[in-house]
């Protein structure tokens, strides 16, 4: 009886796939970071979900495709500081970057939004409300490394200093970029603050923790990630086995309670009954899921609840980056489950780009961005096609050959797949007024046999989209490109043109030739949505459909062949390859030694010689900025106050307003001239002179003495 009852499931879950009755489908791609353009290595992610939607929908199903950009944290307030903006421009200015690349990728978004929305910000506080009300909260102090100077406290990132291993200095907090150490930042050697410079402080403050060590969080997972709560598991079995690995066994649970909360300031949502503290980015980042879903559906009138109640018989699907599983595997069915609403269908992980087999590198001019291919190949199907060749479903790295990118898309695309048309189509434009033959002229067994296998391919070649399989399926169009060529080569009309009496085999050579190549289209479409439109306009057709397939064309009339694609022009990746060595030193956040490197070309020449009686004529003394202050009227200046260790600190009037907000000024240490003839200004008197640095480029730098210098120390 039970295994009559398994054979009646598996037959049941078989024939929906096979019958006509839509599925509904809701697919997410992993939300890009608003402080970063968009490069190659994403576009693996977003080419491969948006191939696998226009699947779905060619296929008849109902399929929403979401996204949106992950705008919350601190990085993307200290850029937006940098740049002198609001966190809110930087992110509205990115989300245009972004949509824009998309859109000549052809990610074909059905709502692309921002994290940093209404509709995200509702649906974080209802998952942390339920999860409070579960007993799933608790706030615990922690210490944490503080910024003294700049005020606030360091997530791992913006703590540098000495390898605790190798010694290496100005490493990362977690870890060494010179001998691949991974530590915790209490280890590193003299830490200091990437963001000012300062010494961090161990500083205690309460945080708020997710308690996925609770045992009913650990059970649920323990079951999710093997699948025992879905029909199928909702994991790839490498990633399953890696959620094996992190979460521990029964007895032995490695999952610890999940911090989601960050001190202000933090450019994010706060926390409802926790002024001052913020949800921690990876808390509201998959919710933005939710939110951009939301606001589809206010556009669409498409039910919210239908897709995310518990027990909805839609299905949900994330395609992720291997990097985040730990984030879409654990935290976030673990906050959905216990606020009430369904677990994700699966989550489909990818590897990560690799380019001419190495790990994408600035200095080799590698780290391609969107935005330069578009300007250098402009073609972007090329690298869709490319990508697809390269994806089979598993999180396996995968390659841009650069090379092989050129060889492949001009053998496969130009050399097989469009040759077929640009050898046939002329024929019947210019013999047969545009007019394919009947099907009664279809005289030849092989080419009925031919056209039949092209159309009997479609399922083969669906199944291979639908399990993410690309790879398979462009073998198998290939091979049939193949066929098709050969059978061109055969019939040859070129020279069936030039013979008396053969005008019937020639059009019938080029009818067949021409719905072969309908086919490759249709096959092609999800990958080349651009050009298969062409082709639809081409050969006179309504988009091609799968359900369709069959539907093969005669005594049809299509339009006038014109060039559907060229080959790439190998120069041109050269140029790309410079463009983007060029560019991105220049836009690179330049690390403190690279920055020194780039100025040593650019200094102004060197003062003539001076005797040390000369220098030590300067009296220069560390100093306290006890205020700082800006000046009515004044353009440039600010006000400073200055203990130097005198009975009464003195008022010195600097030019450095371009450069520095006065609260952030104060407290901090630097130097002055003390001994320098005070000075009558517009404002009051200026008695002395803080030193800054300056060069060619932008920016004005005050200077820091190190740690433990006090008012007052002579500086000799
Ligand atoms: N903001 C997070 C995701 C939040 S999802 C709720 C994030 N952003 S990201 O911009 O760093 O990456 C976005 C996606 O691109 C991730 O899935 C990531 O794995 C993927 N990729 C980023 N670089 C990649 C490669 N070099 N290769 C393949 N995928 C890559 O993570
Ligand atoms: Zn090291």
């Amino acid at each position: 009886m039970a295994n009559l009852i398994k054979t009646m499931i598996q037959t049941r879950h078989v024939t929906r796939r096979m019958t006509t009755a839509p599925r509904k489908i809701l697919v997410t791609s992993a939300l890009p970071y608003a402080n970063g353009s968009i490069h190659l290595g994403h576009l693996v992610e977003y080419i491969q979900t948006d191939i696998w939607v226009r699947f779905q929908k060619m296929q008849g199903n109902s399929c929403h495709y979401v996204c949106a950009d992950d705008t919350h944290g601190t990085p993307i307030m200290l850029r937006a500081e940098k740049e002198g903006i609001t966190p809110e421009q930087l992110i509205a200015r990115v989300w245009q970057e972004h949509y824009d690349d998309f859109k000549a990728f052809h990610v074909n978004f059905d709502h692309y939004g921002s994290t940093n929305s209404a509709e995200t910000r509702e649906f974080a506080n209802t998952i942390y409300n339920r999860l409070k009300a579960g007993d799933l909260i608790a706030k615990r102090s922690i210490e944490q490394y503080y910024d003294p100077v700049k005020e606030m406290f360091l997530p791992d990132r913006f703590i540098k200093g000495e390898c605790p291993k190798c010694h290496a200095k100005d490493q990362y907090g977690d870890n060494c970029e010179v001998c691949g150490a991974a530590y915790t930042t209490s280890e590193v050697i003299n830490p200091y603050s990437a963001v000012s410079g300062a010494k961090p402080v161990m500083k205690a403050s309460d945080h708020y923790f997710f308690k996925l060590s609770a045992p009913s969080c650990q059970k649920f997972l323990q079951e999710w990630t093997t699948g025992q709560l879905t029909k199928e598991p909702p994991l790839q079995s490498e990633a399953a086995n890696k959620m094996q690995e992190w979460l521990g066994t029964e007895g032995d649970n490695k999952l610890t309670d999940w911090d989601i909360s960050r001190d202000a300031p933090y450019f994010g949502f706060e926390i409802p009954d926790a002024p001052g503290k913020y949800f921690y980015v990876w808390l509201d980042a998959p919710v933005g899921y939710m939110g951009s879903f939301k606001k589809l559906c206010n556009e669409k009138g498409i039910n919210f609840d239908d897709y995310w109640k518990q027990g909805s018989d839609a299905e949900l699907y994330h395609f992720i980056g291997k990097d985040i599983l730990y984030f879409h595997a654990l935290f976030w069915p673990a906050m959905l489950q216990h606020a009430g609403f369904r677990t994700p269908t699966k989550l489909f992980a990818h590897g990560f780009l690799t380019v001419n087999g190495e790990k994408m590198s600035k200095s080799r001019g590698t780290f391609i961005t969107a935005s330069s291919y578009v300007e250098h190949i402009k073609n972007t199907e090329y690298l869709r096609y490319y990508y697809a060749a390269k994806l089979n479903g598993t999180m396996e790295d995968l390659d841009l050959s650069l090379d092989d990118f050129v060889a492949k898309v001009n053998s496969d695309l130009i050399g097989k797949y469009i040759n077929i048309a640009s050898r046939t189509a002329g024929f019947i434009s210019k013999k047969f007024d545009g007019r394919l033959a009947a099907k009664e002229g279809i005289t030849d067994a092989r080419a009925s046999e031919l056209m039949a296998s092209f159309v009997n391919a479609s399922s083969l070649i669906a199944q291979c989209y639908e399990d993410r399989d690309f790879g398979k399926a462009i073998r198998e169009i290939m091979r049939l490109a193949d066929l098709a060529n050969e059978y061109v080569n055969d019939k040859a009309p070129w020279v069936l043109t030039k013979q008396e009496g053969q005008e019937a085999a020639l059009q019938e050579a080029c009818t067949v030739s021409l719905n072969l190549f309908r086919l490759l289209t249709l096959y092609l479409k999800p990958i080349l949505p651009v050009l298969a439109k062409e082709v639809e306009h081409f050969l006179n057709i309504d988009a091609l459909t799968w359900t369709k397939a069959g539907e093969l064309l005669f005594k049809h009339r299509i339009n006038e062949y014109k060039h559907l694609m060229t080959r790439i022009d190998p120069k041109s990746i050269t140029a790309l390859i410079e463009s983007n060595q060029e560019s991105l030193q220049a836009a690179a956040e330049p690390s403190p030694a690279r920055h020194a490197e780039a100025q040593q070309h650019a200094i102004a020449p060197i003062a003539e010689t001076i005797s040390i009686d000369d220098f030590s004529k300067i009296d220069l003394r560390v100093a306290r900025i006890v205020n700082a202050e800006h000046v009515e009227g004044a353009e440039k200046l600010l006000k400073l106050t200055l203990d130097i260790g005198e009975e009464k600190p003195r008022t010195v009037f600097a030019g450095i307003k371009s450069a520095y907000d006065p609260e952030k000024l104060k407290g901090r240490m630097t130097v002055m001239v003390a001994n320098l003839a005070p000075r009558k200004m517009k404002f009051g008197m200026s008695e002395g002179m803080v030193l800054a640095a300056s060069g060619e480029t932008p920016g004005l730098f005050i200077l820091s003495p190190d740690e433990g210098a006090q008012p007052g120390m002579r500086i000799k």
